[in-house]
């Protein structure tokens, strides 16, 4: 991970493509449908212009923020990424350490690979639970108690997966007959695998298929992979079970998953500390508009009632300043620290984190800004 041969994300988005199969180098870069709503979010941050103060000196920058009450070294978070586990081994234990190394907060998937108990134990920083509601009412509950007693901080409760998304990739690399454990349907598709030894020999040693131990189910325990899609299905999360969820909680919740000011007033009703303008990386539902395009409405309505995040389509540090200057507090990064991840563990996401914040820095020195609390609208142009 020498800062020469990798010096920005799209660097290690090749080093991770190099490192995994084909199937899990497309389930961490690929989007929903035609994937324009993902390439919209990259582009919507390249259409922001900058408006810098030159000939200010500022010999220091500094970014620190908190979300929730969470402190944190830069306004970052490292988005849940779901079944981090394939990507390399002990993957969510591995991101949390180099979050957390980085004073960086972690969000959990709902669909980990790894104990949440494990992964808070790996983690200095902090971390959060990401909740999808998978079985019923009372699986979630007690997730959501094992997390308290672990320390996690808070909750990301995710509003957009009603259905999983069709992620035309994951549909030609086999994905849903590598999870039948069948070797007739597997076969066609297992050479992508043994085009990565090395990445097979360590997914062997890690147990290889995994299942999610945080969504243990009354019969069966741990819910196996190919449960998850009709799962999400049946237990789709309205804004009825706030209720029971804060109460079940007891403590600070972001909703993410937001598109819309309507929808973000119901969330500030729900009682969110926080929520997060997302439309899951482009995964969901496509044709829906760039988040950062959508960043102004959802500040206009609710900003001064909750803090706002956003996600998709963060690439470089000078992304994160452009939203921060369009009103967002922080930004969470998915497929940035998945490449990183996937190229190579531990330093491959610490790579990715030490891109962005030295990305910023000099971002906001060239820009003539000392403080990400002083970054503002006069910064940009976003016409
Ligand atoms: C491989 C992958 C798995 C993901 N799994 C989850 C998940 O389990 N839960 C969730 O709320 N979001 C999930 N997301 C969405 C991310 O949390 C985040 O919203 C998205 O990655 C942001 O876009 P970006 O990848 O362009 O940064 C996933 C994203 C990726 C790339």
């Amino acid at each position: 991970m020498g800062p020469h041969r990798i010096v920005n994300i799209e660097d290690l988005r090749q080093a991770a493509r190099r490192a995994v199969p084909r199937v899990v180098f497309d389930y961490i870069d690929g989007g929903a449908d035609a994937e324009i709503t993902m390439r919209e979010n990259v582009r919507a941050f390249e259409s922001v212009t900058f408006r810098p103060r030159c000939a200010v000196r500022t010999p220091q920058c500094d970014l620190h923020t908190s979300i929730a009450g969470i402190p944190m070294a830069m306004p970052l978070m490292l988005a849940p990424v779901g079944s981090s586990r394939m990507l390399y081994p002990r993957g969510e234990e591995v991101a949390a350490a180099a979050a957390g190394a980085a004073g960086v907060p972690y969000i959990l998937s709902t669909f980990s690979g790894c104990r949440l108990e494990d992964v808070k134990a790996a983690t200095s920083g902090p971390a959060l639970l990401q909740l999808y509601l998978v079985g019923d009412r009372a699986v979630s509950i007690s997730m959501m108690e094992r997390a308290r007693a672990a320390g996690y901080t808070a909750l990301v409760v995710t509003i957009d997966t009603a259905v999983a998304g069709m992620r035309e990739r994951d549909f030609r690399n086999g994905s849903k007959e590598l999870i039948t454990r069948q070797i007739g349907p597997m076969l066609p598709f297992v050479p992508q695998f043994l085009a990565r030894p090395r990445w097979l020999v360590r997914f062997l040693r890690d147990g290889g298929m995994m299942k999610f131990p945080n969504v243990v189910l009354p019969d069966t325990g741990p819910m196996a992979y190919a449960d998850v899609g009709a799962s999400l299905e049946k237990s789709v999360v309205t804004w009825a079970d706030f209720g029971w969820i804060r109460e079940a909680w007891r403590g600070p919740f972001l909703i993410k998953g937001i598109h819309t000011a309507d929808d973000a007033r119901r969330a500030v009703d729900a009682g969110a500390s926080g929520i997060v303008v997302s439309n899951h990386g482009g995964r969901q539902l496509d044709g829906v508009a760039a988040t950062l395009r959508m960043l102004p409405e959802v500040v206009d309505a609710v900003g001064s009632q909750t803090e706002v995040l956003i996600d998709g389509g963060v690439r470089r540090g000078s992304d994160i300043v452009k939203a921060l200057c369009l009103g967002a507090r922080a930004v969470l990064a998915g497929r940035a620290y998945a490449y990183g991840l996937a190229a190579a563990g531990h330093a491959g996401v610490a790579r990715t984190i030490d891109i962005l914040r030295t990305d910023m820095i000099r971002t906001m020195k060239l820009l003539g800004c000392a403080s990400v609390k002083e970054l503002n609208g006069g910064f940009v142009d976003s016409r």
